[in-house]
């Protein structure tokens, strides 16, 4: 049985406090009155120092106006309040005669447990973060059965506290649930990103009704269920990998030309407009990554793969191009290899010196749904000294060349 406190008994804490008391000795403090029969709800002091185990669960609120229930996507975007979770913390500080392991369940933006929580917390102390996915109107049942636990450590190690506290809920939870274990930073981005694509995928099934309803002669549900059904590309993990934008001859054009009918039809608001300008924006920043690079090392941009997908000649509708138009215009010169390209332009078949090179195509991501896919092989020797940019991070490091993960920011 371990001894656990949890700071901050409201809407989620104290269900989630009285789940963990079937089980352990549990202790509550909040700023307001509350009451359990199986969690002991105490002082500040008696809590801290009579818990090896602290949660917190705290609200970290939005600004009025901003939940939702009236407009307020014209209002200027906020951070939420760290305020209450600060103050959770310095009374840690404050009240601790001990070394305590402190988790913090509370939702904040990827980014802040680094740069506002863990920098106030005395050293002696332990930090994770450790969101939940509960809904109201079942936070016991979700408790006990998530779909995944995200522990956050500074590091990502999996074992050392997260592995201790993934002993703790190994002793309360019924549906031997599947731990998702990474730095503070990435179960902070697991978590919002996990609420907003459930936001953008309701926005996306939503605008199929209302074109229903401005079209006519179509049943959303018709439409729904068959994408729903899609579990090739639309339902399963295909297209989780992040690397090169979306591309090809359909596509974009699809994109377009639905940014079309919605206006025809007066739907009142453009989603793949946002969509199409976000796939410029992320190629052009990949484009200043490789600009960036060059600049530094004085060396010139090559693209791996011209068209929009590897063991295919078309580069109509290609991402490799749409960054290579971006380098451009950054004022640099882009040069492609590629030995299939339709479009000659631009295309070399040979390197005579290290270049920053971009391993646009990777066979293995793009076939792979098929059968097992060998990897893309290089298209023609590459200098020693160059440096690979692979935004799709499946290079393993190779003599004599410099290889950089786009996308993995982490330091292990
Ligand atoms: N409610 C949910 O279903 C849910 C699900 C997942 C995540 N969350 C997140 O969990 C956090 C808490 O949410 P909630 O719905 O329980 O909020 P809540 O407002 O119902 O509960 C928070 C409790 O903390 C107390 N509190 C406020 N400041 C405090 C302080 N300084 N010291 C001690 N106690 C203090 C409040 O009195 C309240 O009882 C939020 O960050 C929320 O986003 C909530």
């Amino acid at each position: 049985m371990k001894k656990i406190g949890f700071i901050g008994i409201g809407k989620l804490g104290l269900d989630c406090a009285e789940v963990m008391a079937e089980k352990h000795e549990v202790r509550g403090y909040d700023i307001y009155p509350r009451t359990s029969n199986s969690v002991k709800v105490c002082d500040i002091d008696e809590l801290i120092n009579e818990s090896e185990w602290i949660f917190i669960a705290v609200p970290t609120p939005h600004a009025e106006g901003y939940d939702g229930a009236v407009p307020s996507s014209h209002l200027e975007p906020r951070d939420f309040g760290y305020d209450a979770v600060i103050d959770a913390i310095n009374k840690v500080n404050l009240h601790a005669r001990e070394s305590k392991k402190v988790v913090l369940i509370s939702t904040v933006l990827p980014g802040t447990t680094r740069r506002e929580f863990v920098p106030r917390l005395a050293r002696k102390h332990q930090f994770l973060y450790n969101p939940y996915l509960i809904a109201m109107g079942s936070v016991k049942w979700d408790m006990v059965n998530p779909e995944m636990i995200m522990i956050g450590t500074e590091d990502g190690n999996p074992n050392a506290l997260a592995g201790e506290l993934r002993e703790l809920y190994d002793t309360v939870m019924q549906n031997d649930p599947r731990y998702e274990i990474g730095t503070w930073d990435e179960c902070e981005a697991i978590k919002i990103f996990y609420n907003t694509f459930i936001s953008a995928k309701i926005g996306l099934v939503n605008m199929i009704q209302d074109f229903a309803m401005k079209i006519g002669n179509i049943n959303v549900d018709v439409v729904t269920n068959a994408l729903a059904r899609s579990t090739l590309r639309i339902m399963g993990p295909k297209y989780m990998t992040a690397g090169m934008g979306d591309a090809g001859a359909c596509h974009p054009r699809d994109n377009i030309a639905l940014r079309w009918l919605a206006e025809e039809y007066d739907i009142g608001y453009d989603l793949f407009d946002t969509v199409m300008h976000a796939r410029e924006i992320q190629a052009r920043n990949l484009a200043n990554f490789l600009v960036e690079q060059a600049k530094q090392h004085g060396m010139s941009i090559v693209i791996h793969g011209k068209a929009y997908k590897p063991d295919v000649a078309y580069c109509i509708g290609s991402y490799s191009t749409l960054i290579g138009h971006y380098v451009k215009q950054a004022g640099f010169g882009v040069r492609y290899l590629d030995p299939l390209a339709d479009n000659p332009a631009e295309v070399i078949s040979e390197l005579v010196g290290p270049a920053v090179i971009l391993w646009a195509h990777n066979r293995k991501i793009t076939y792979n749904y098929i059968d097992d896919q060998t990897d893309t092989m290089p298209y023609c020797a590459i200098p020693r000294g160059s440096i690979i940019v692979d935004p799709w991070r499946k290079l393993p490091v190779i003599e004599g060349l410099t290889v950089i993960p786009y996308g993995n920011t982490r330091n292990s």
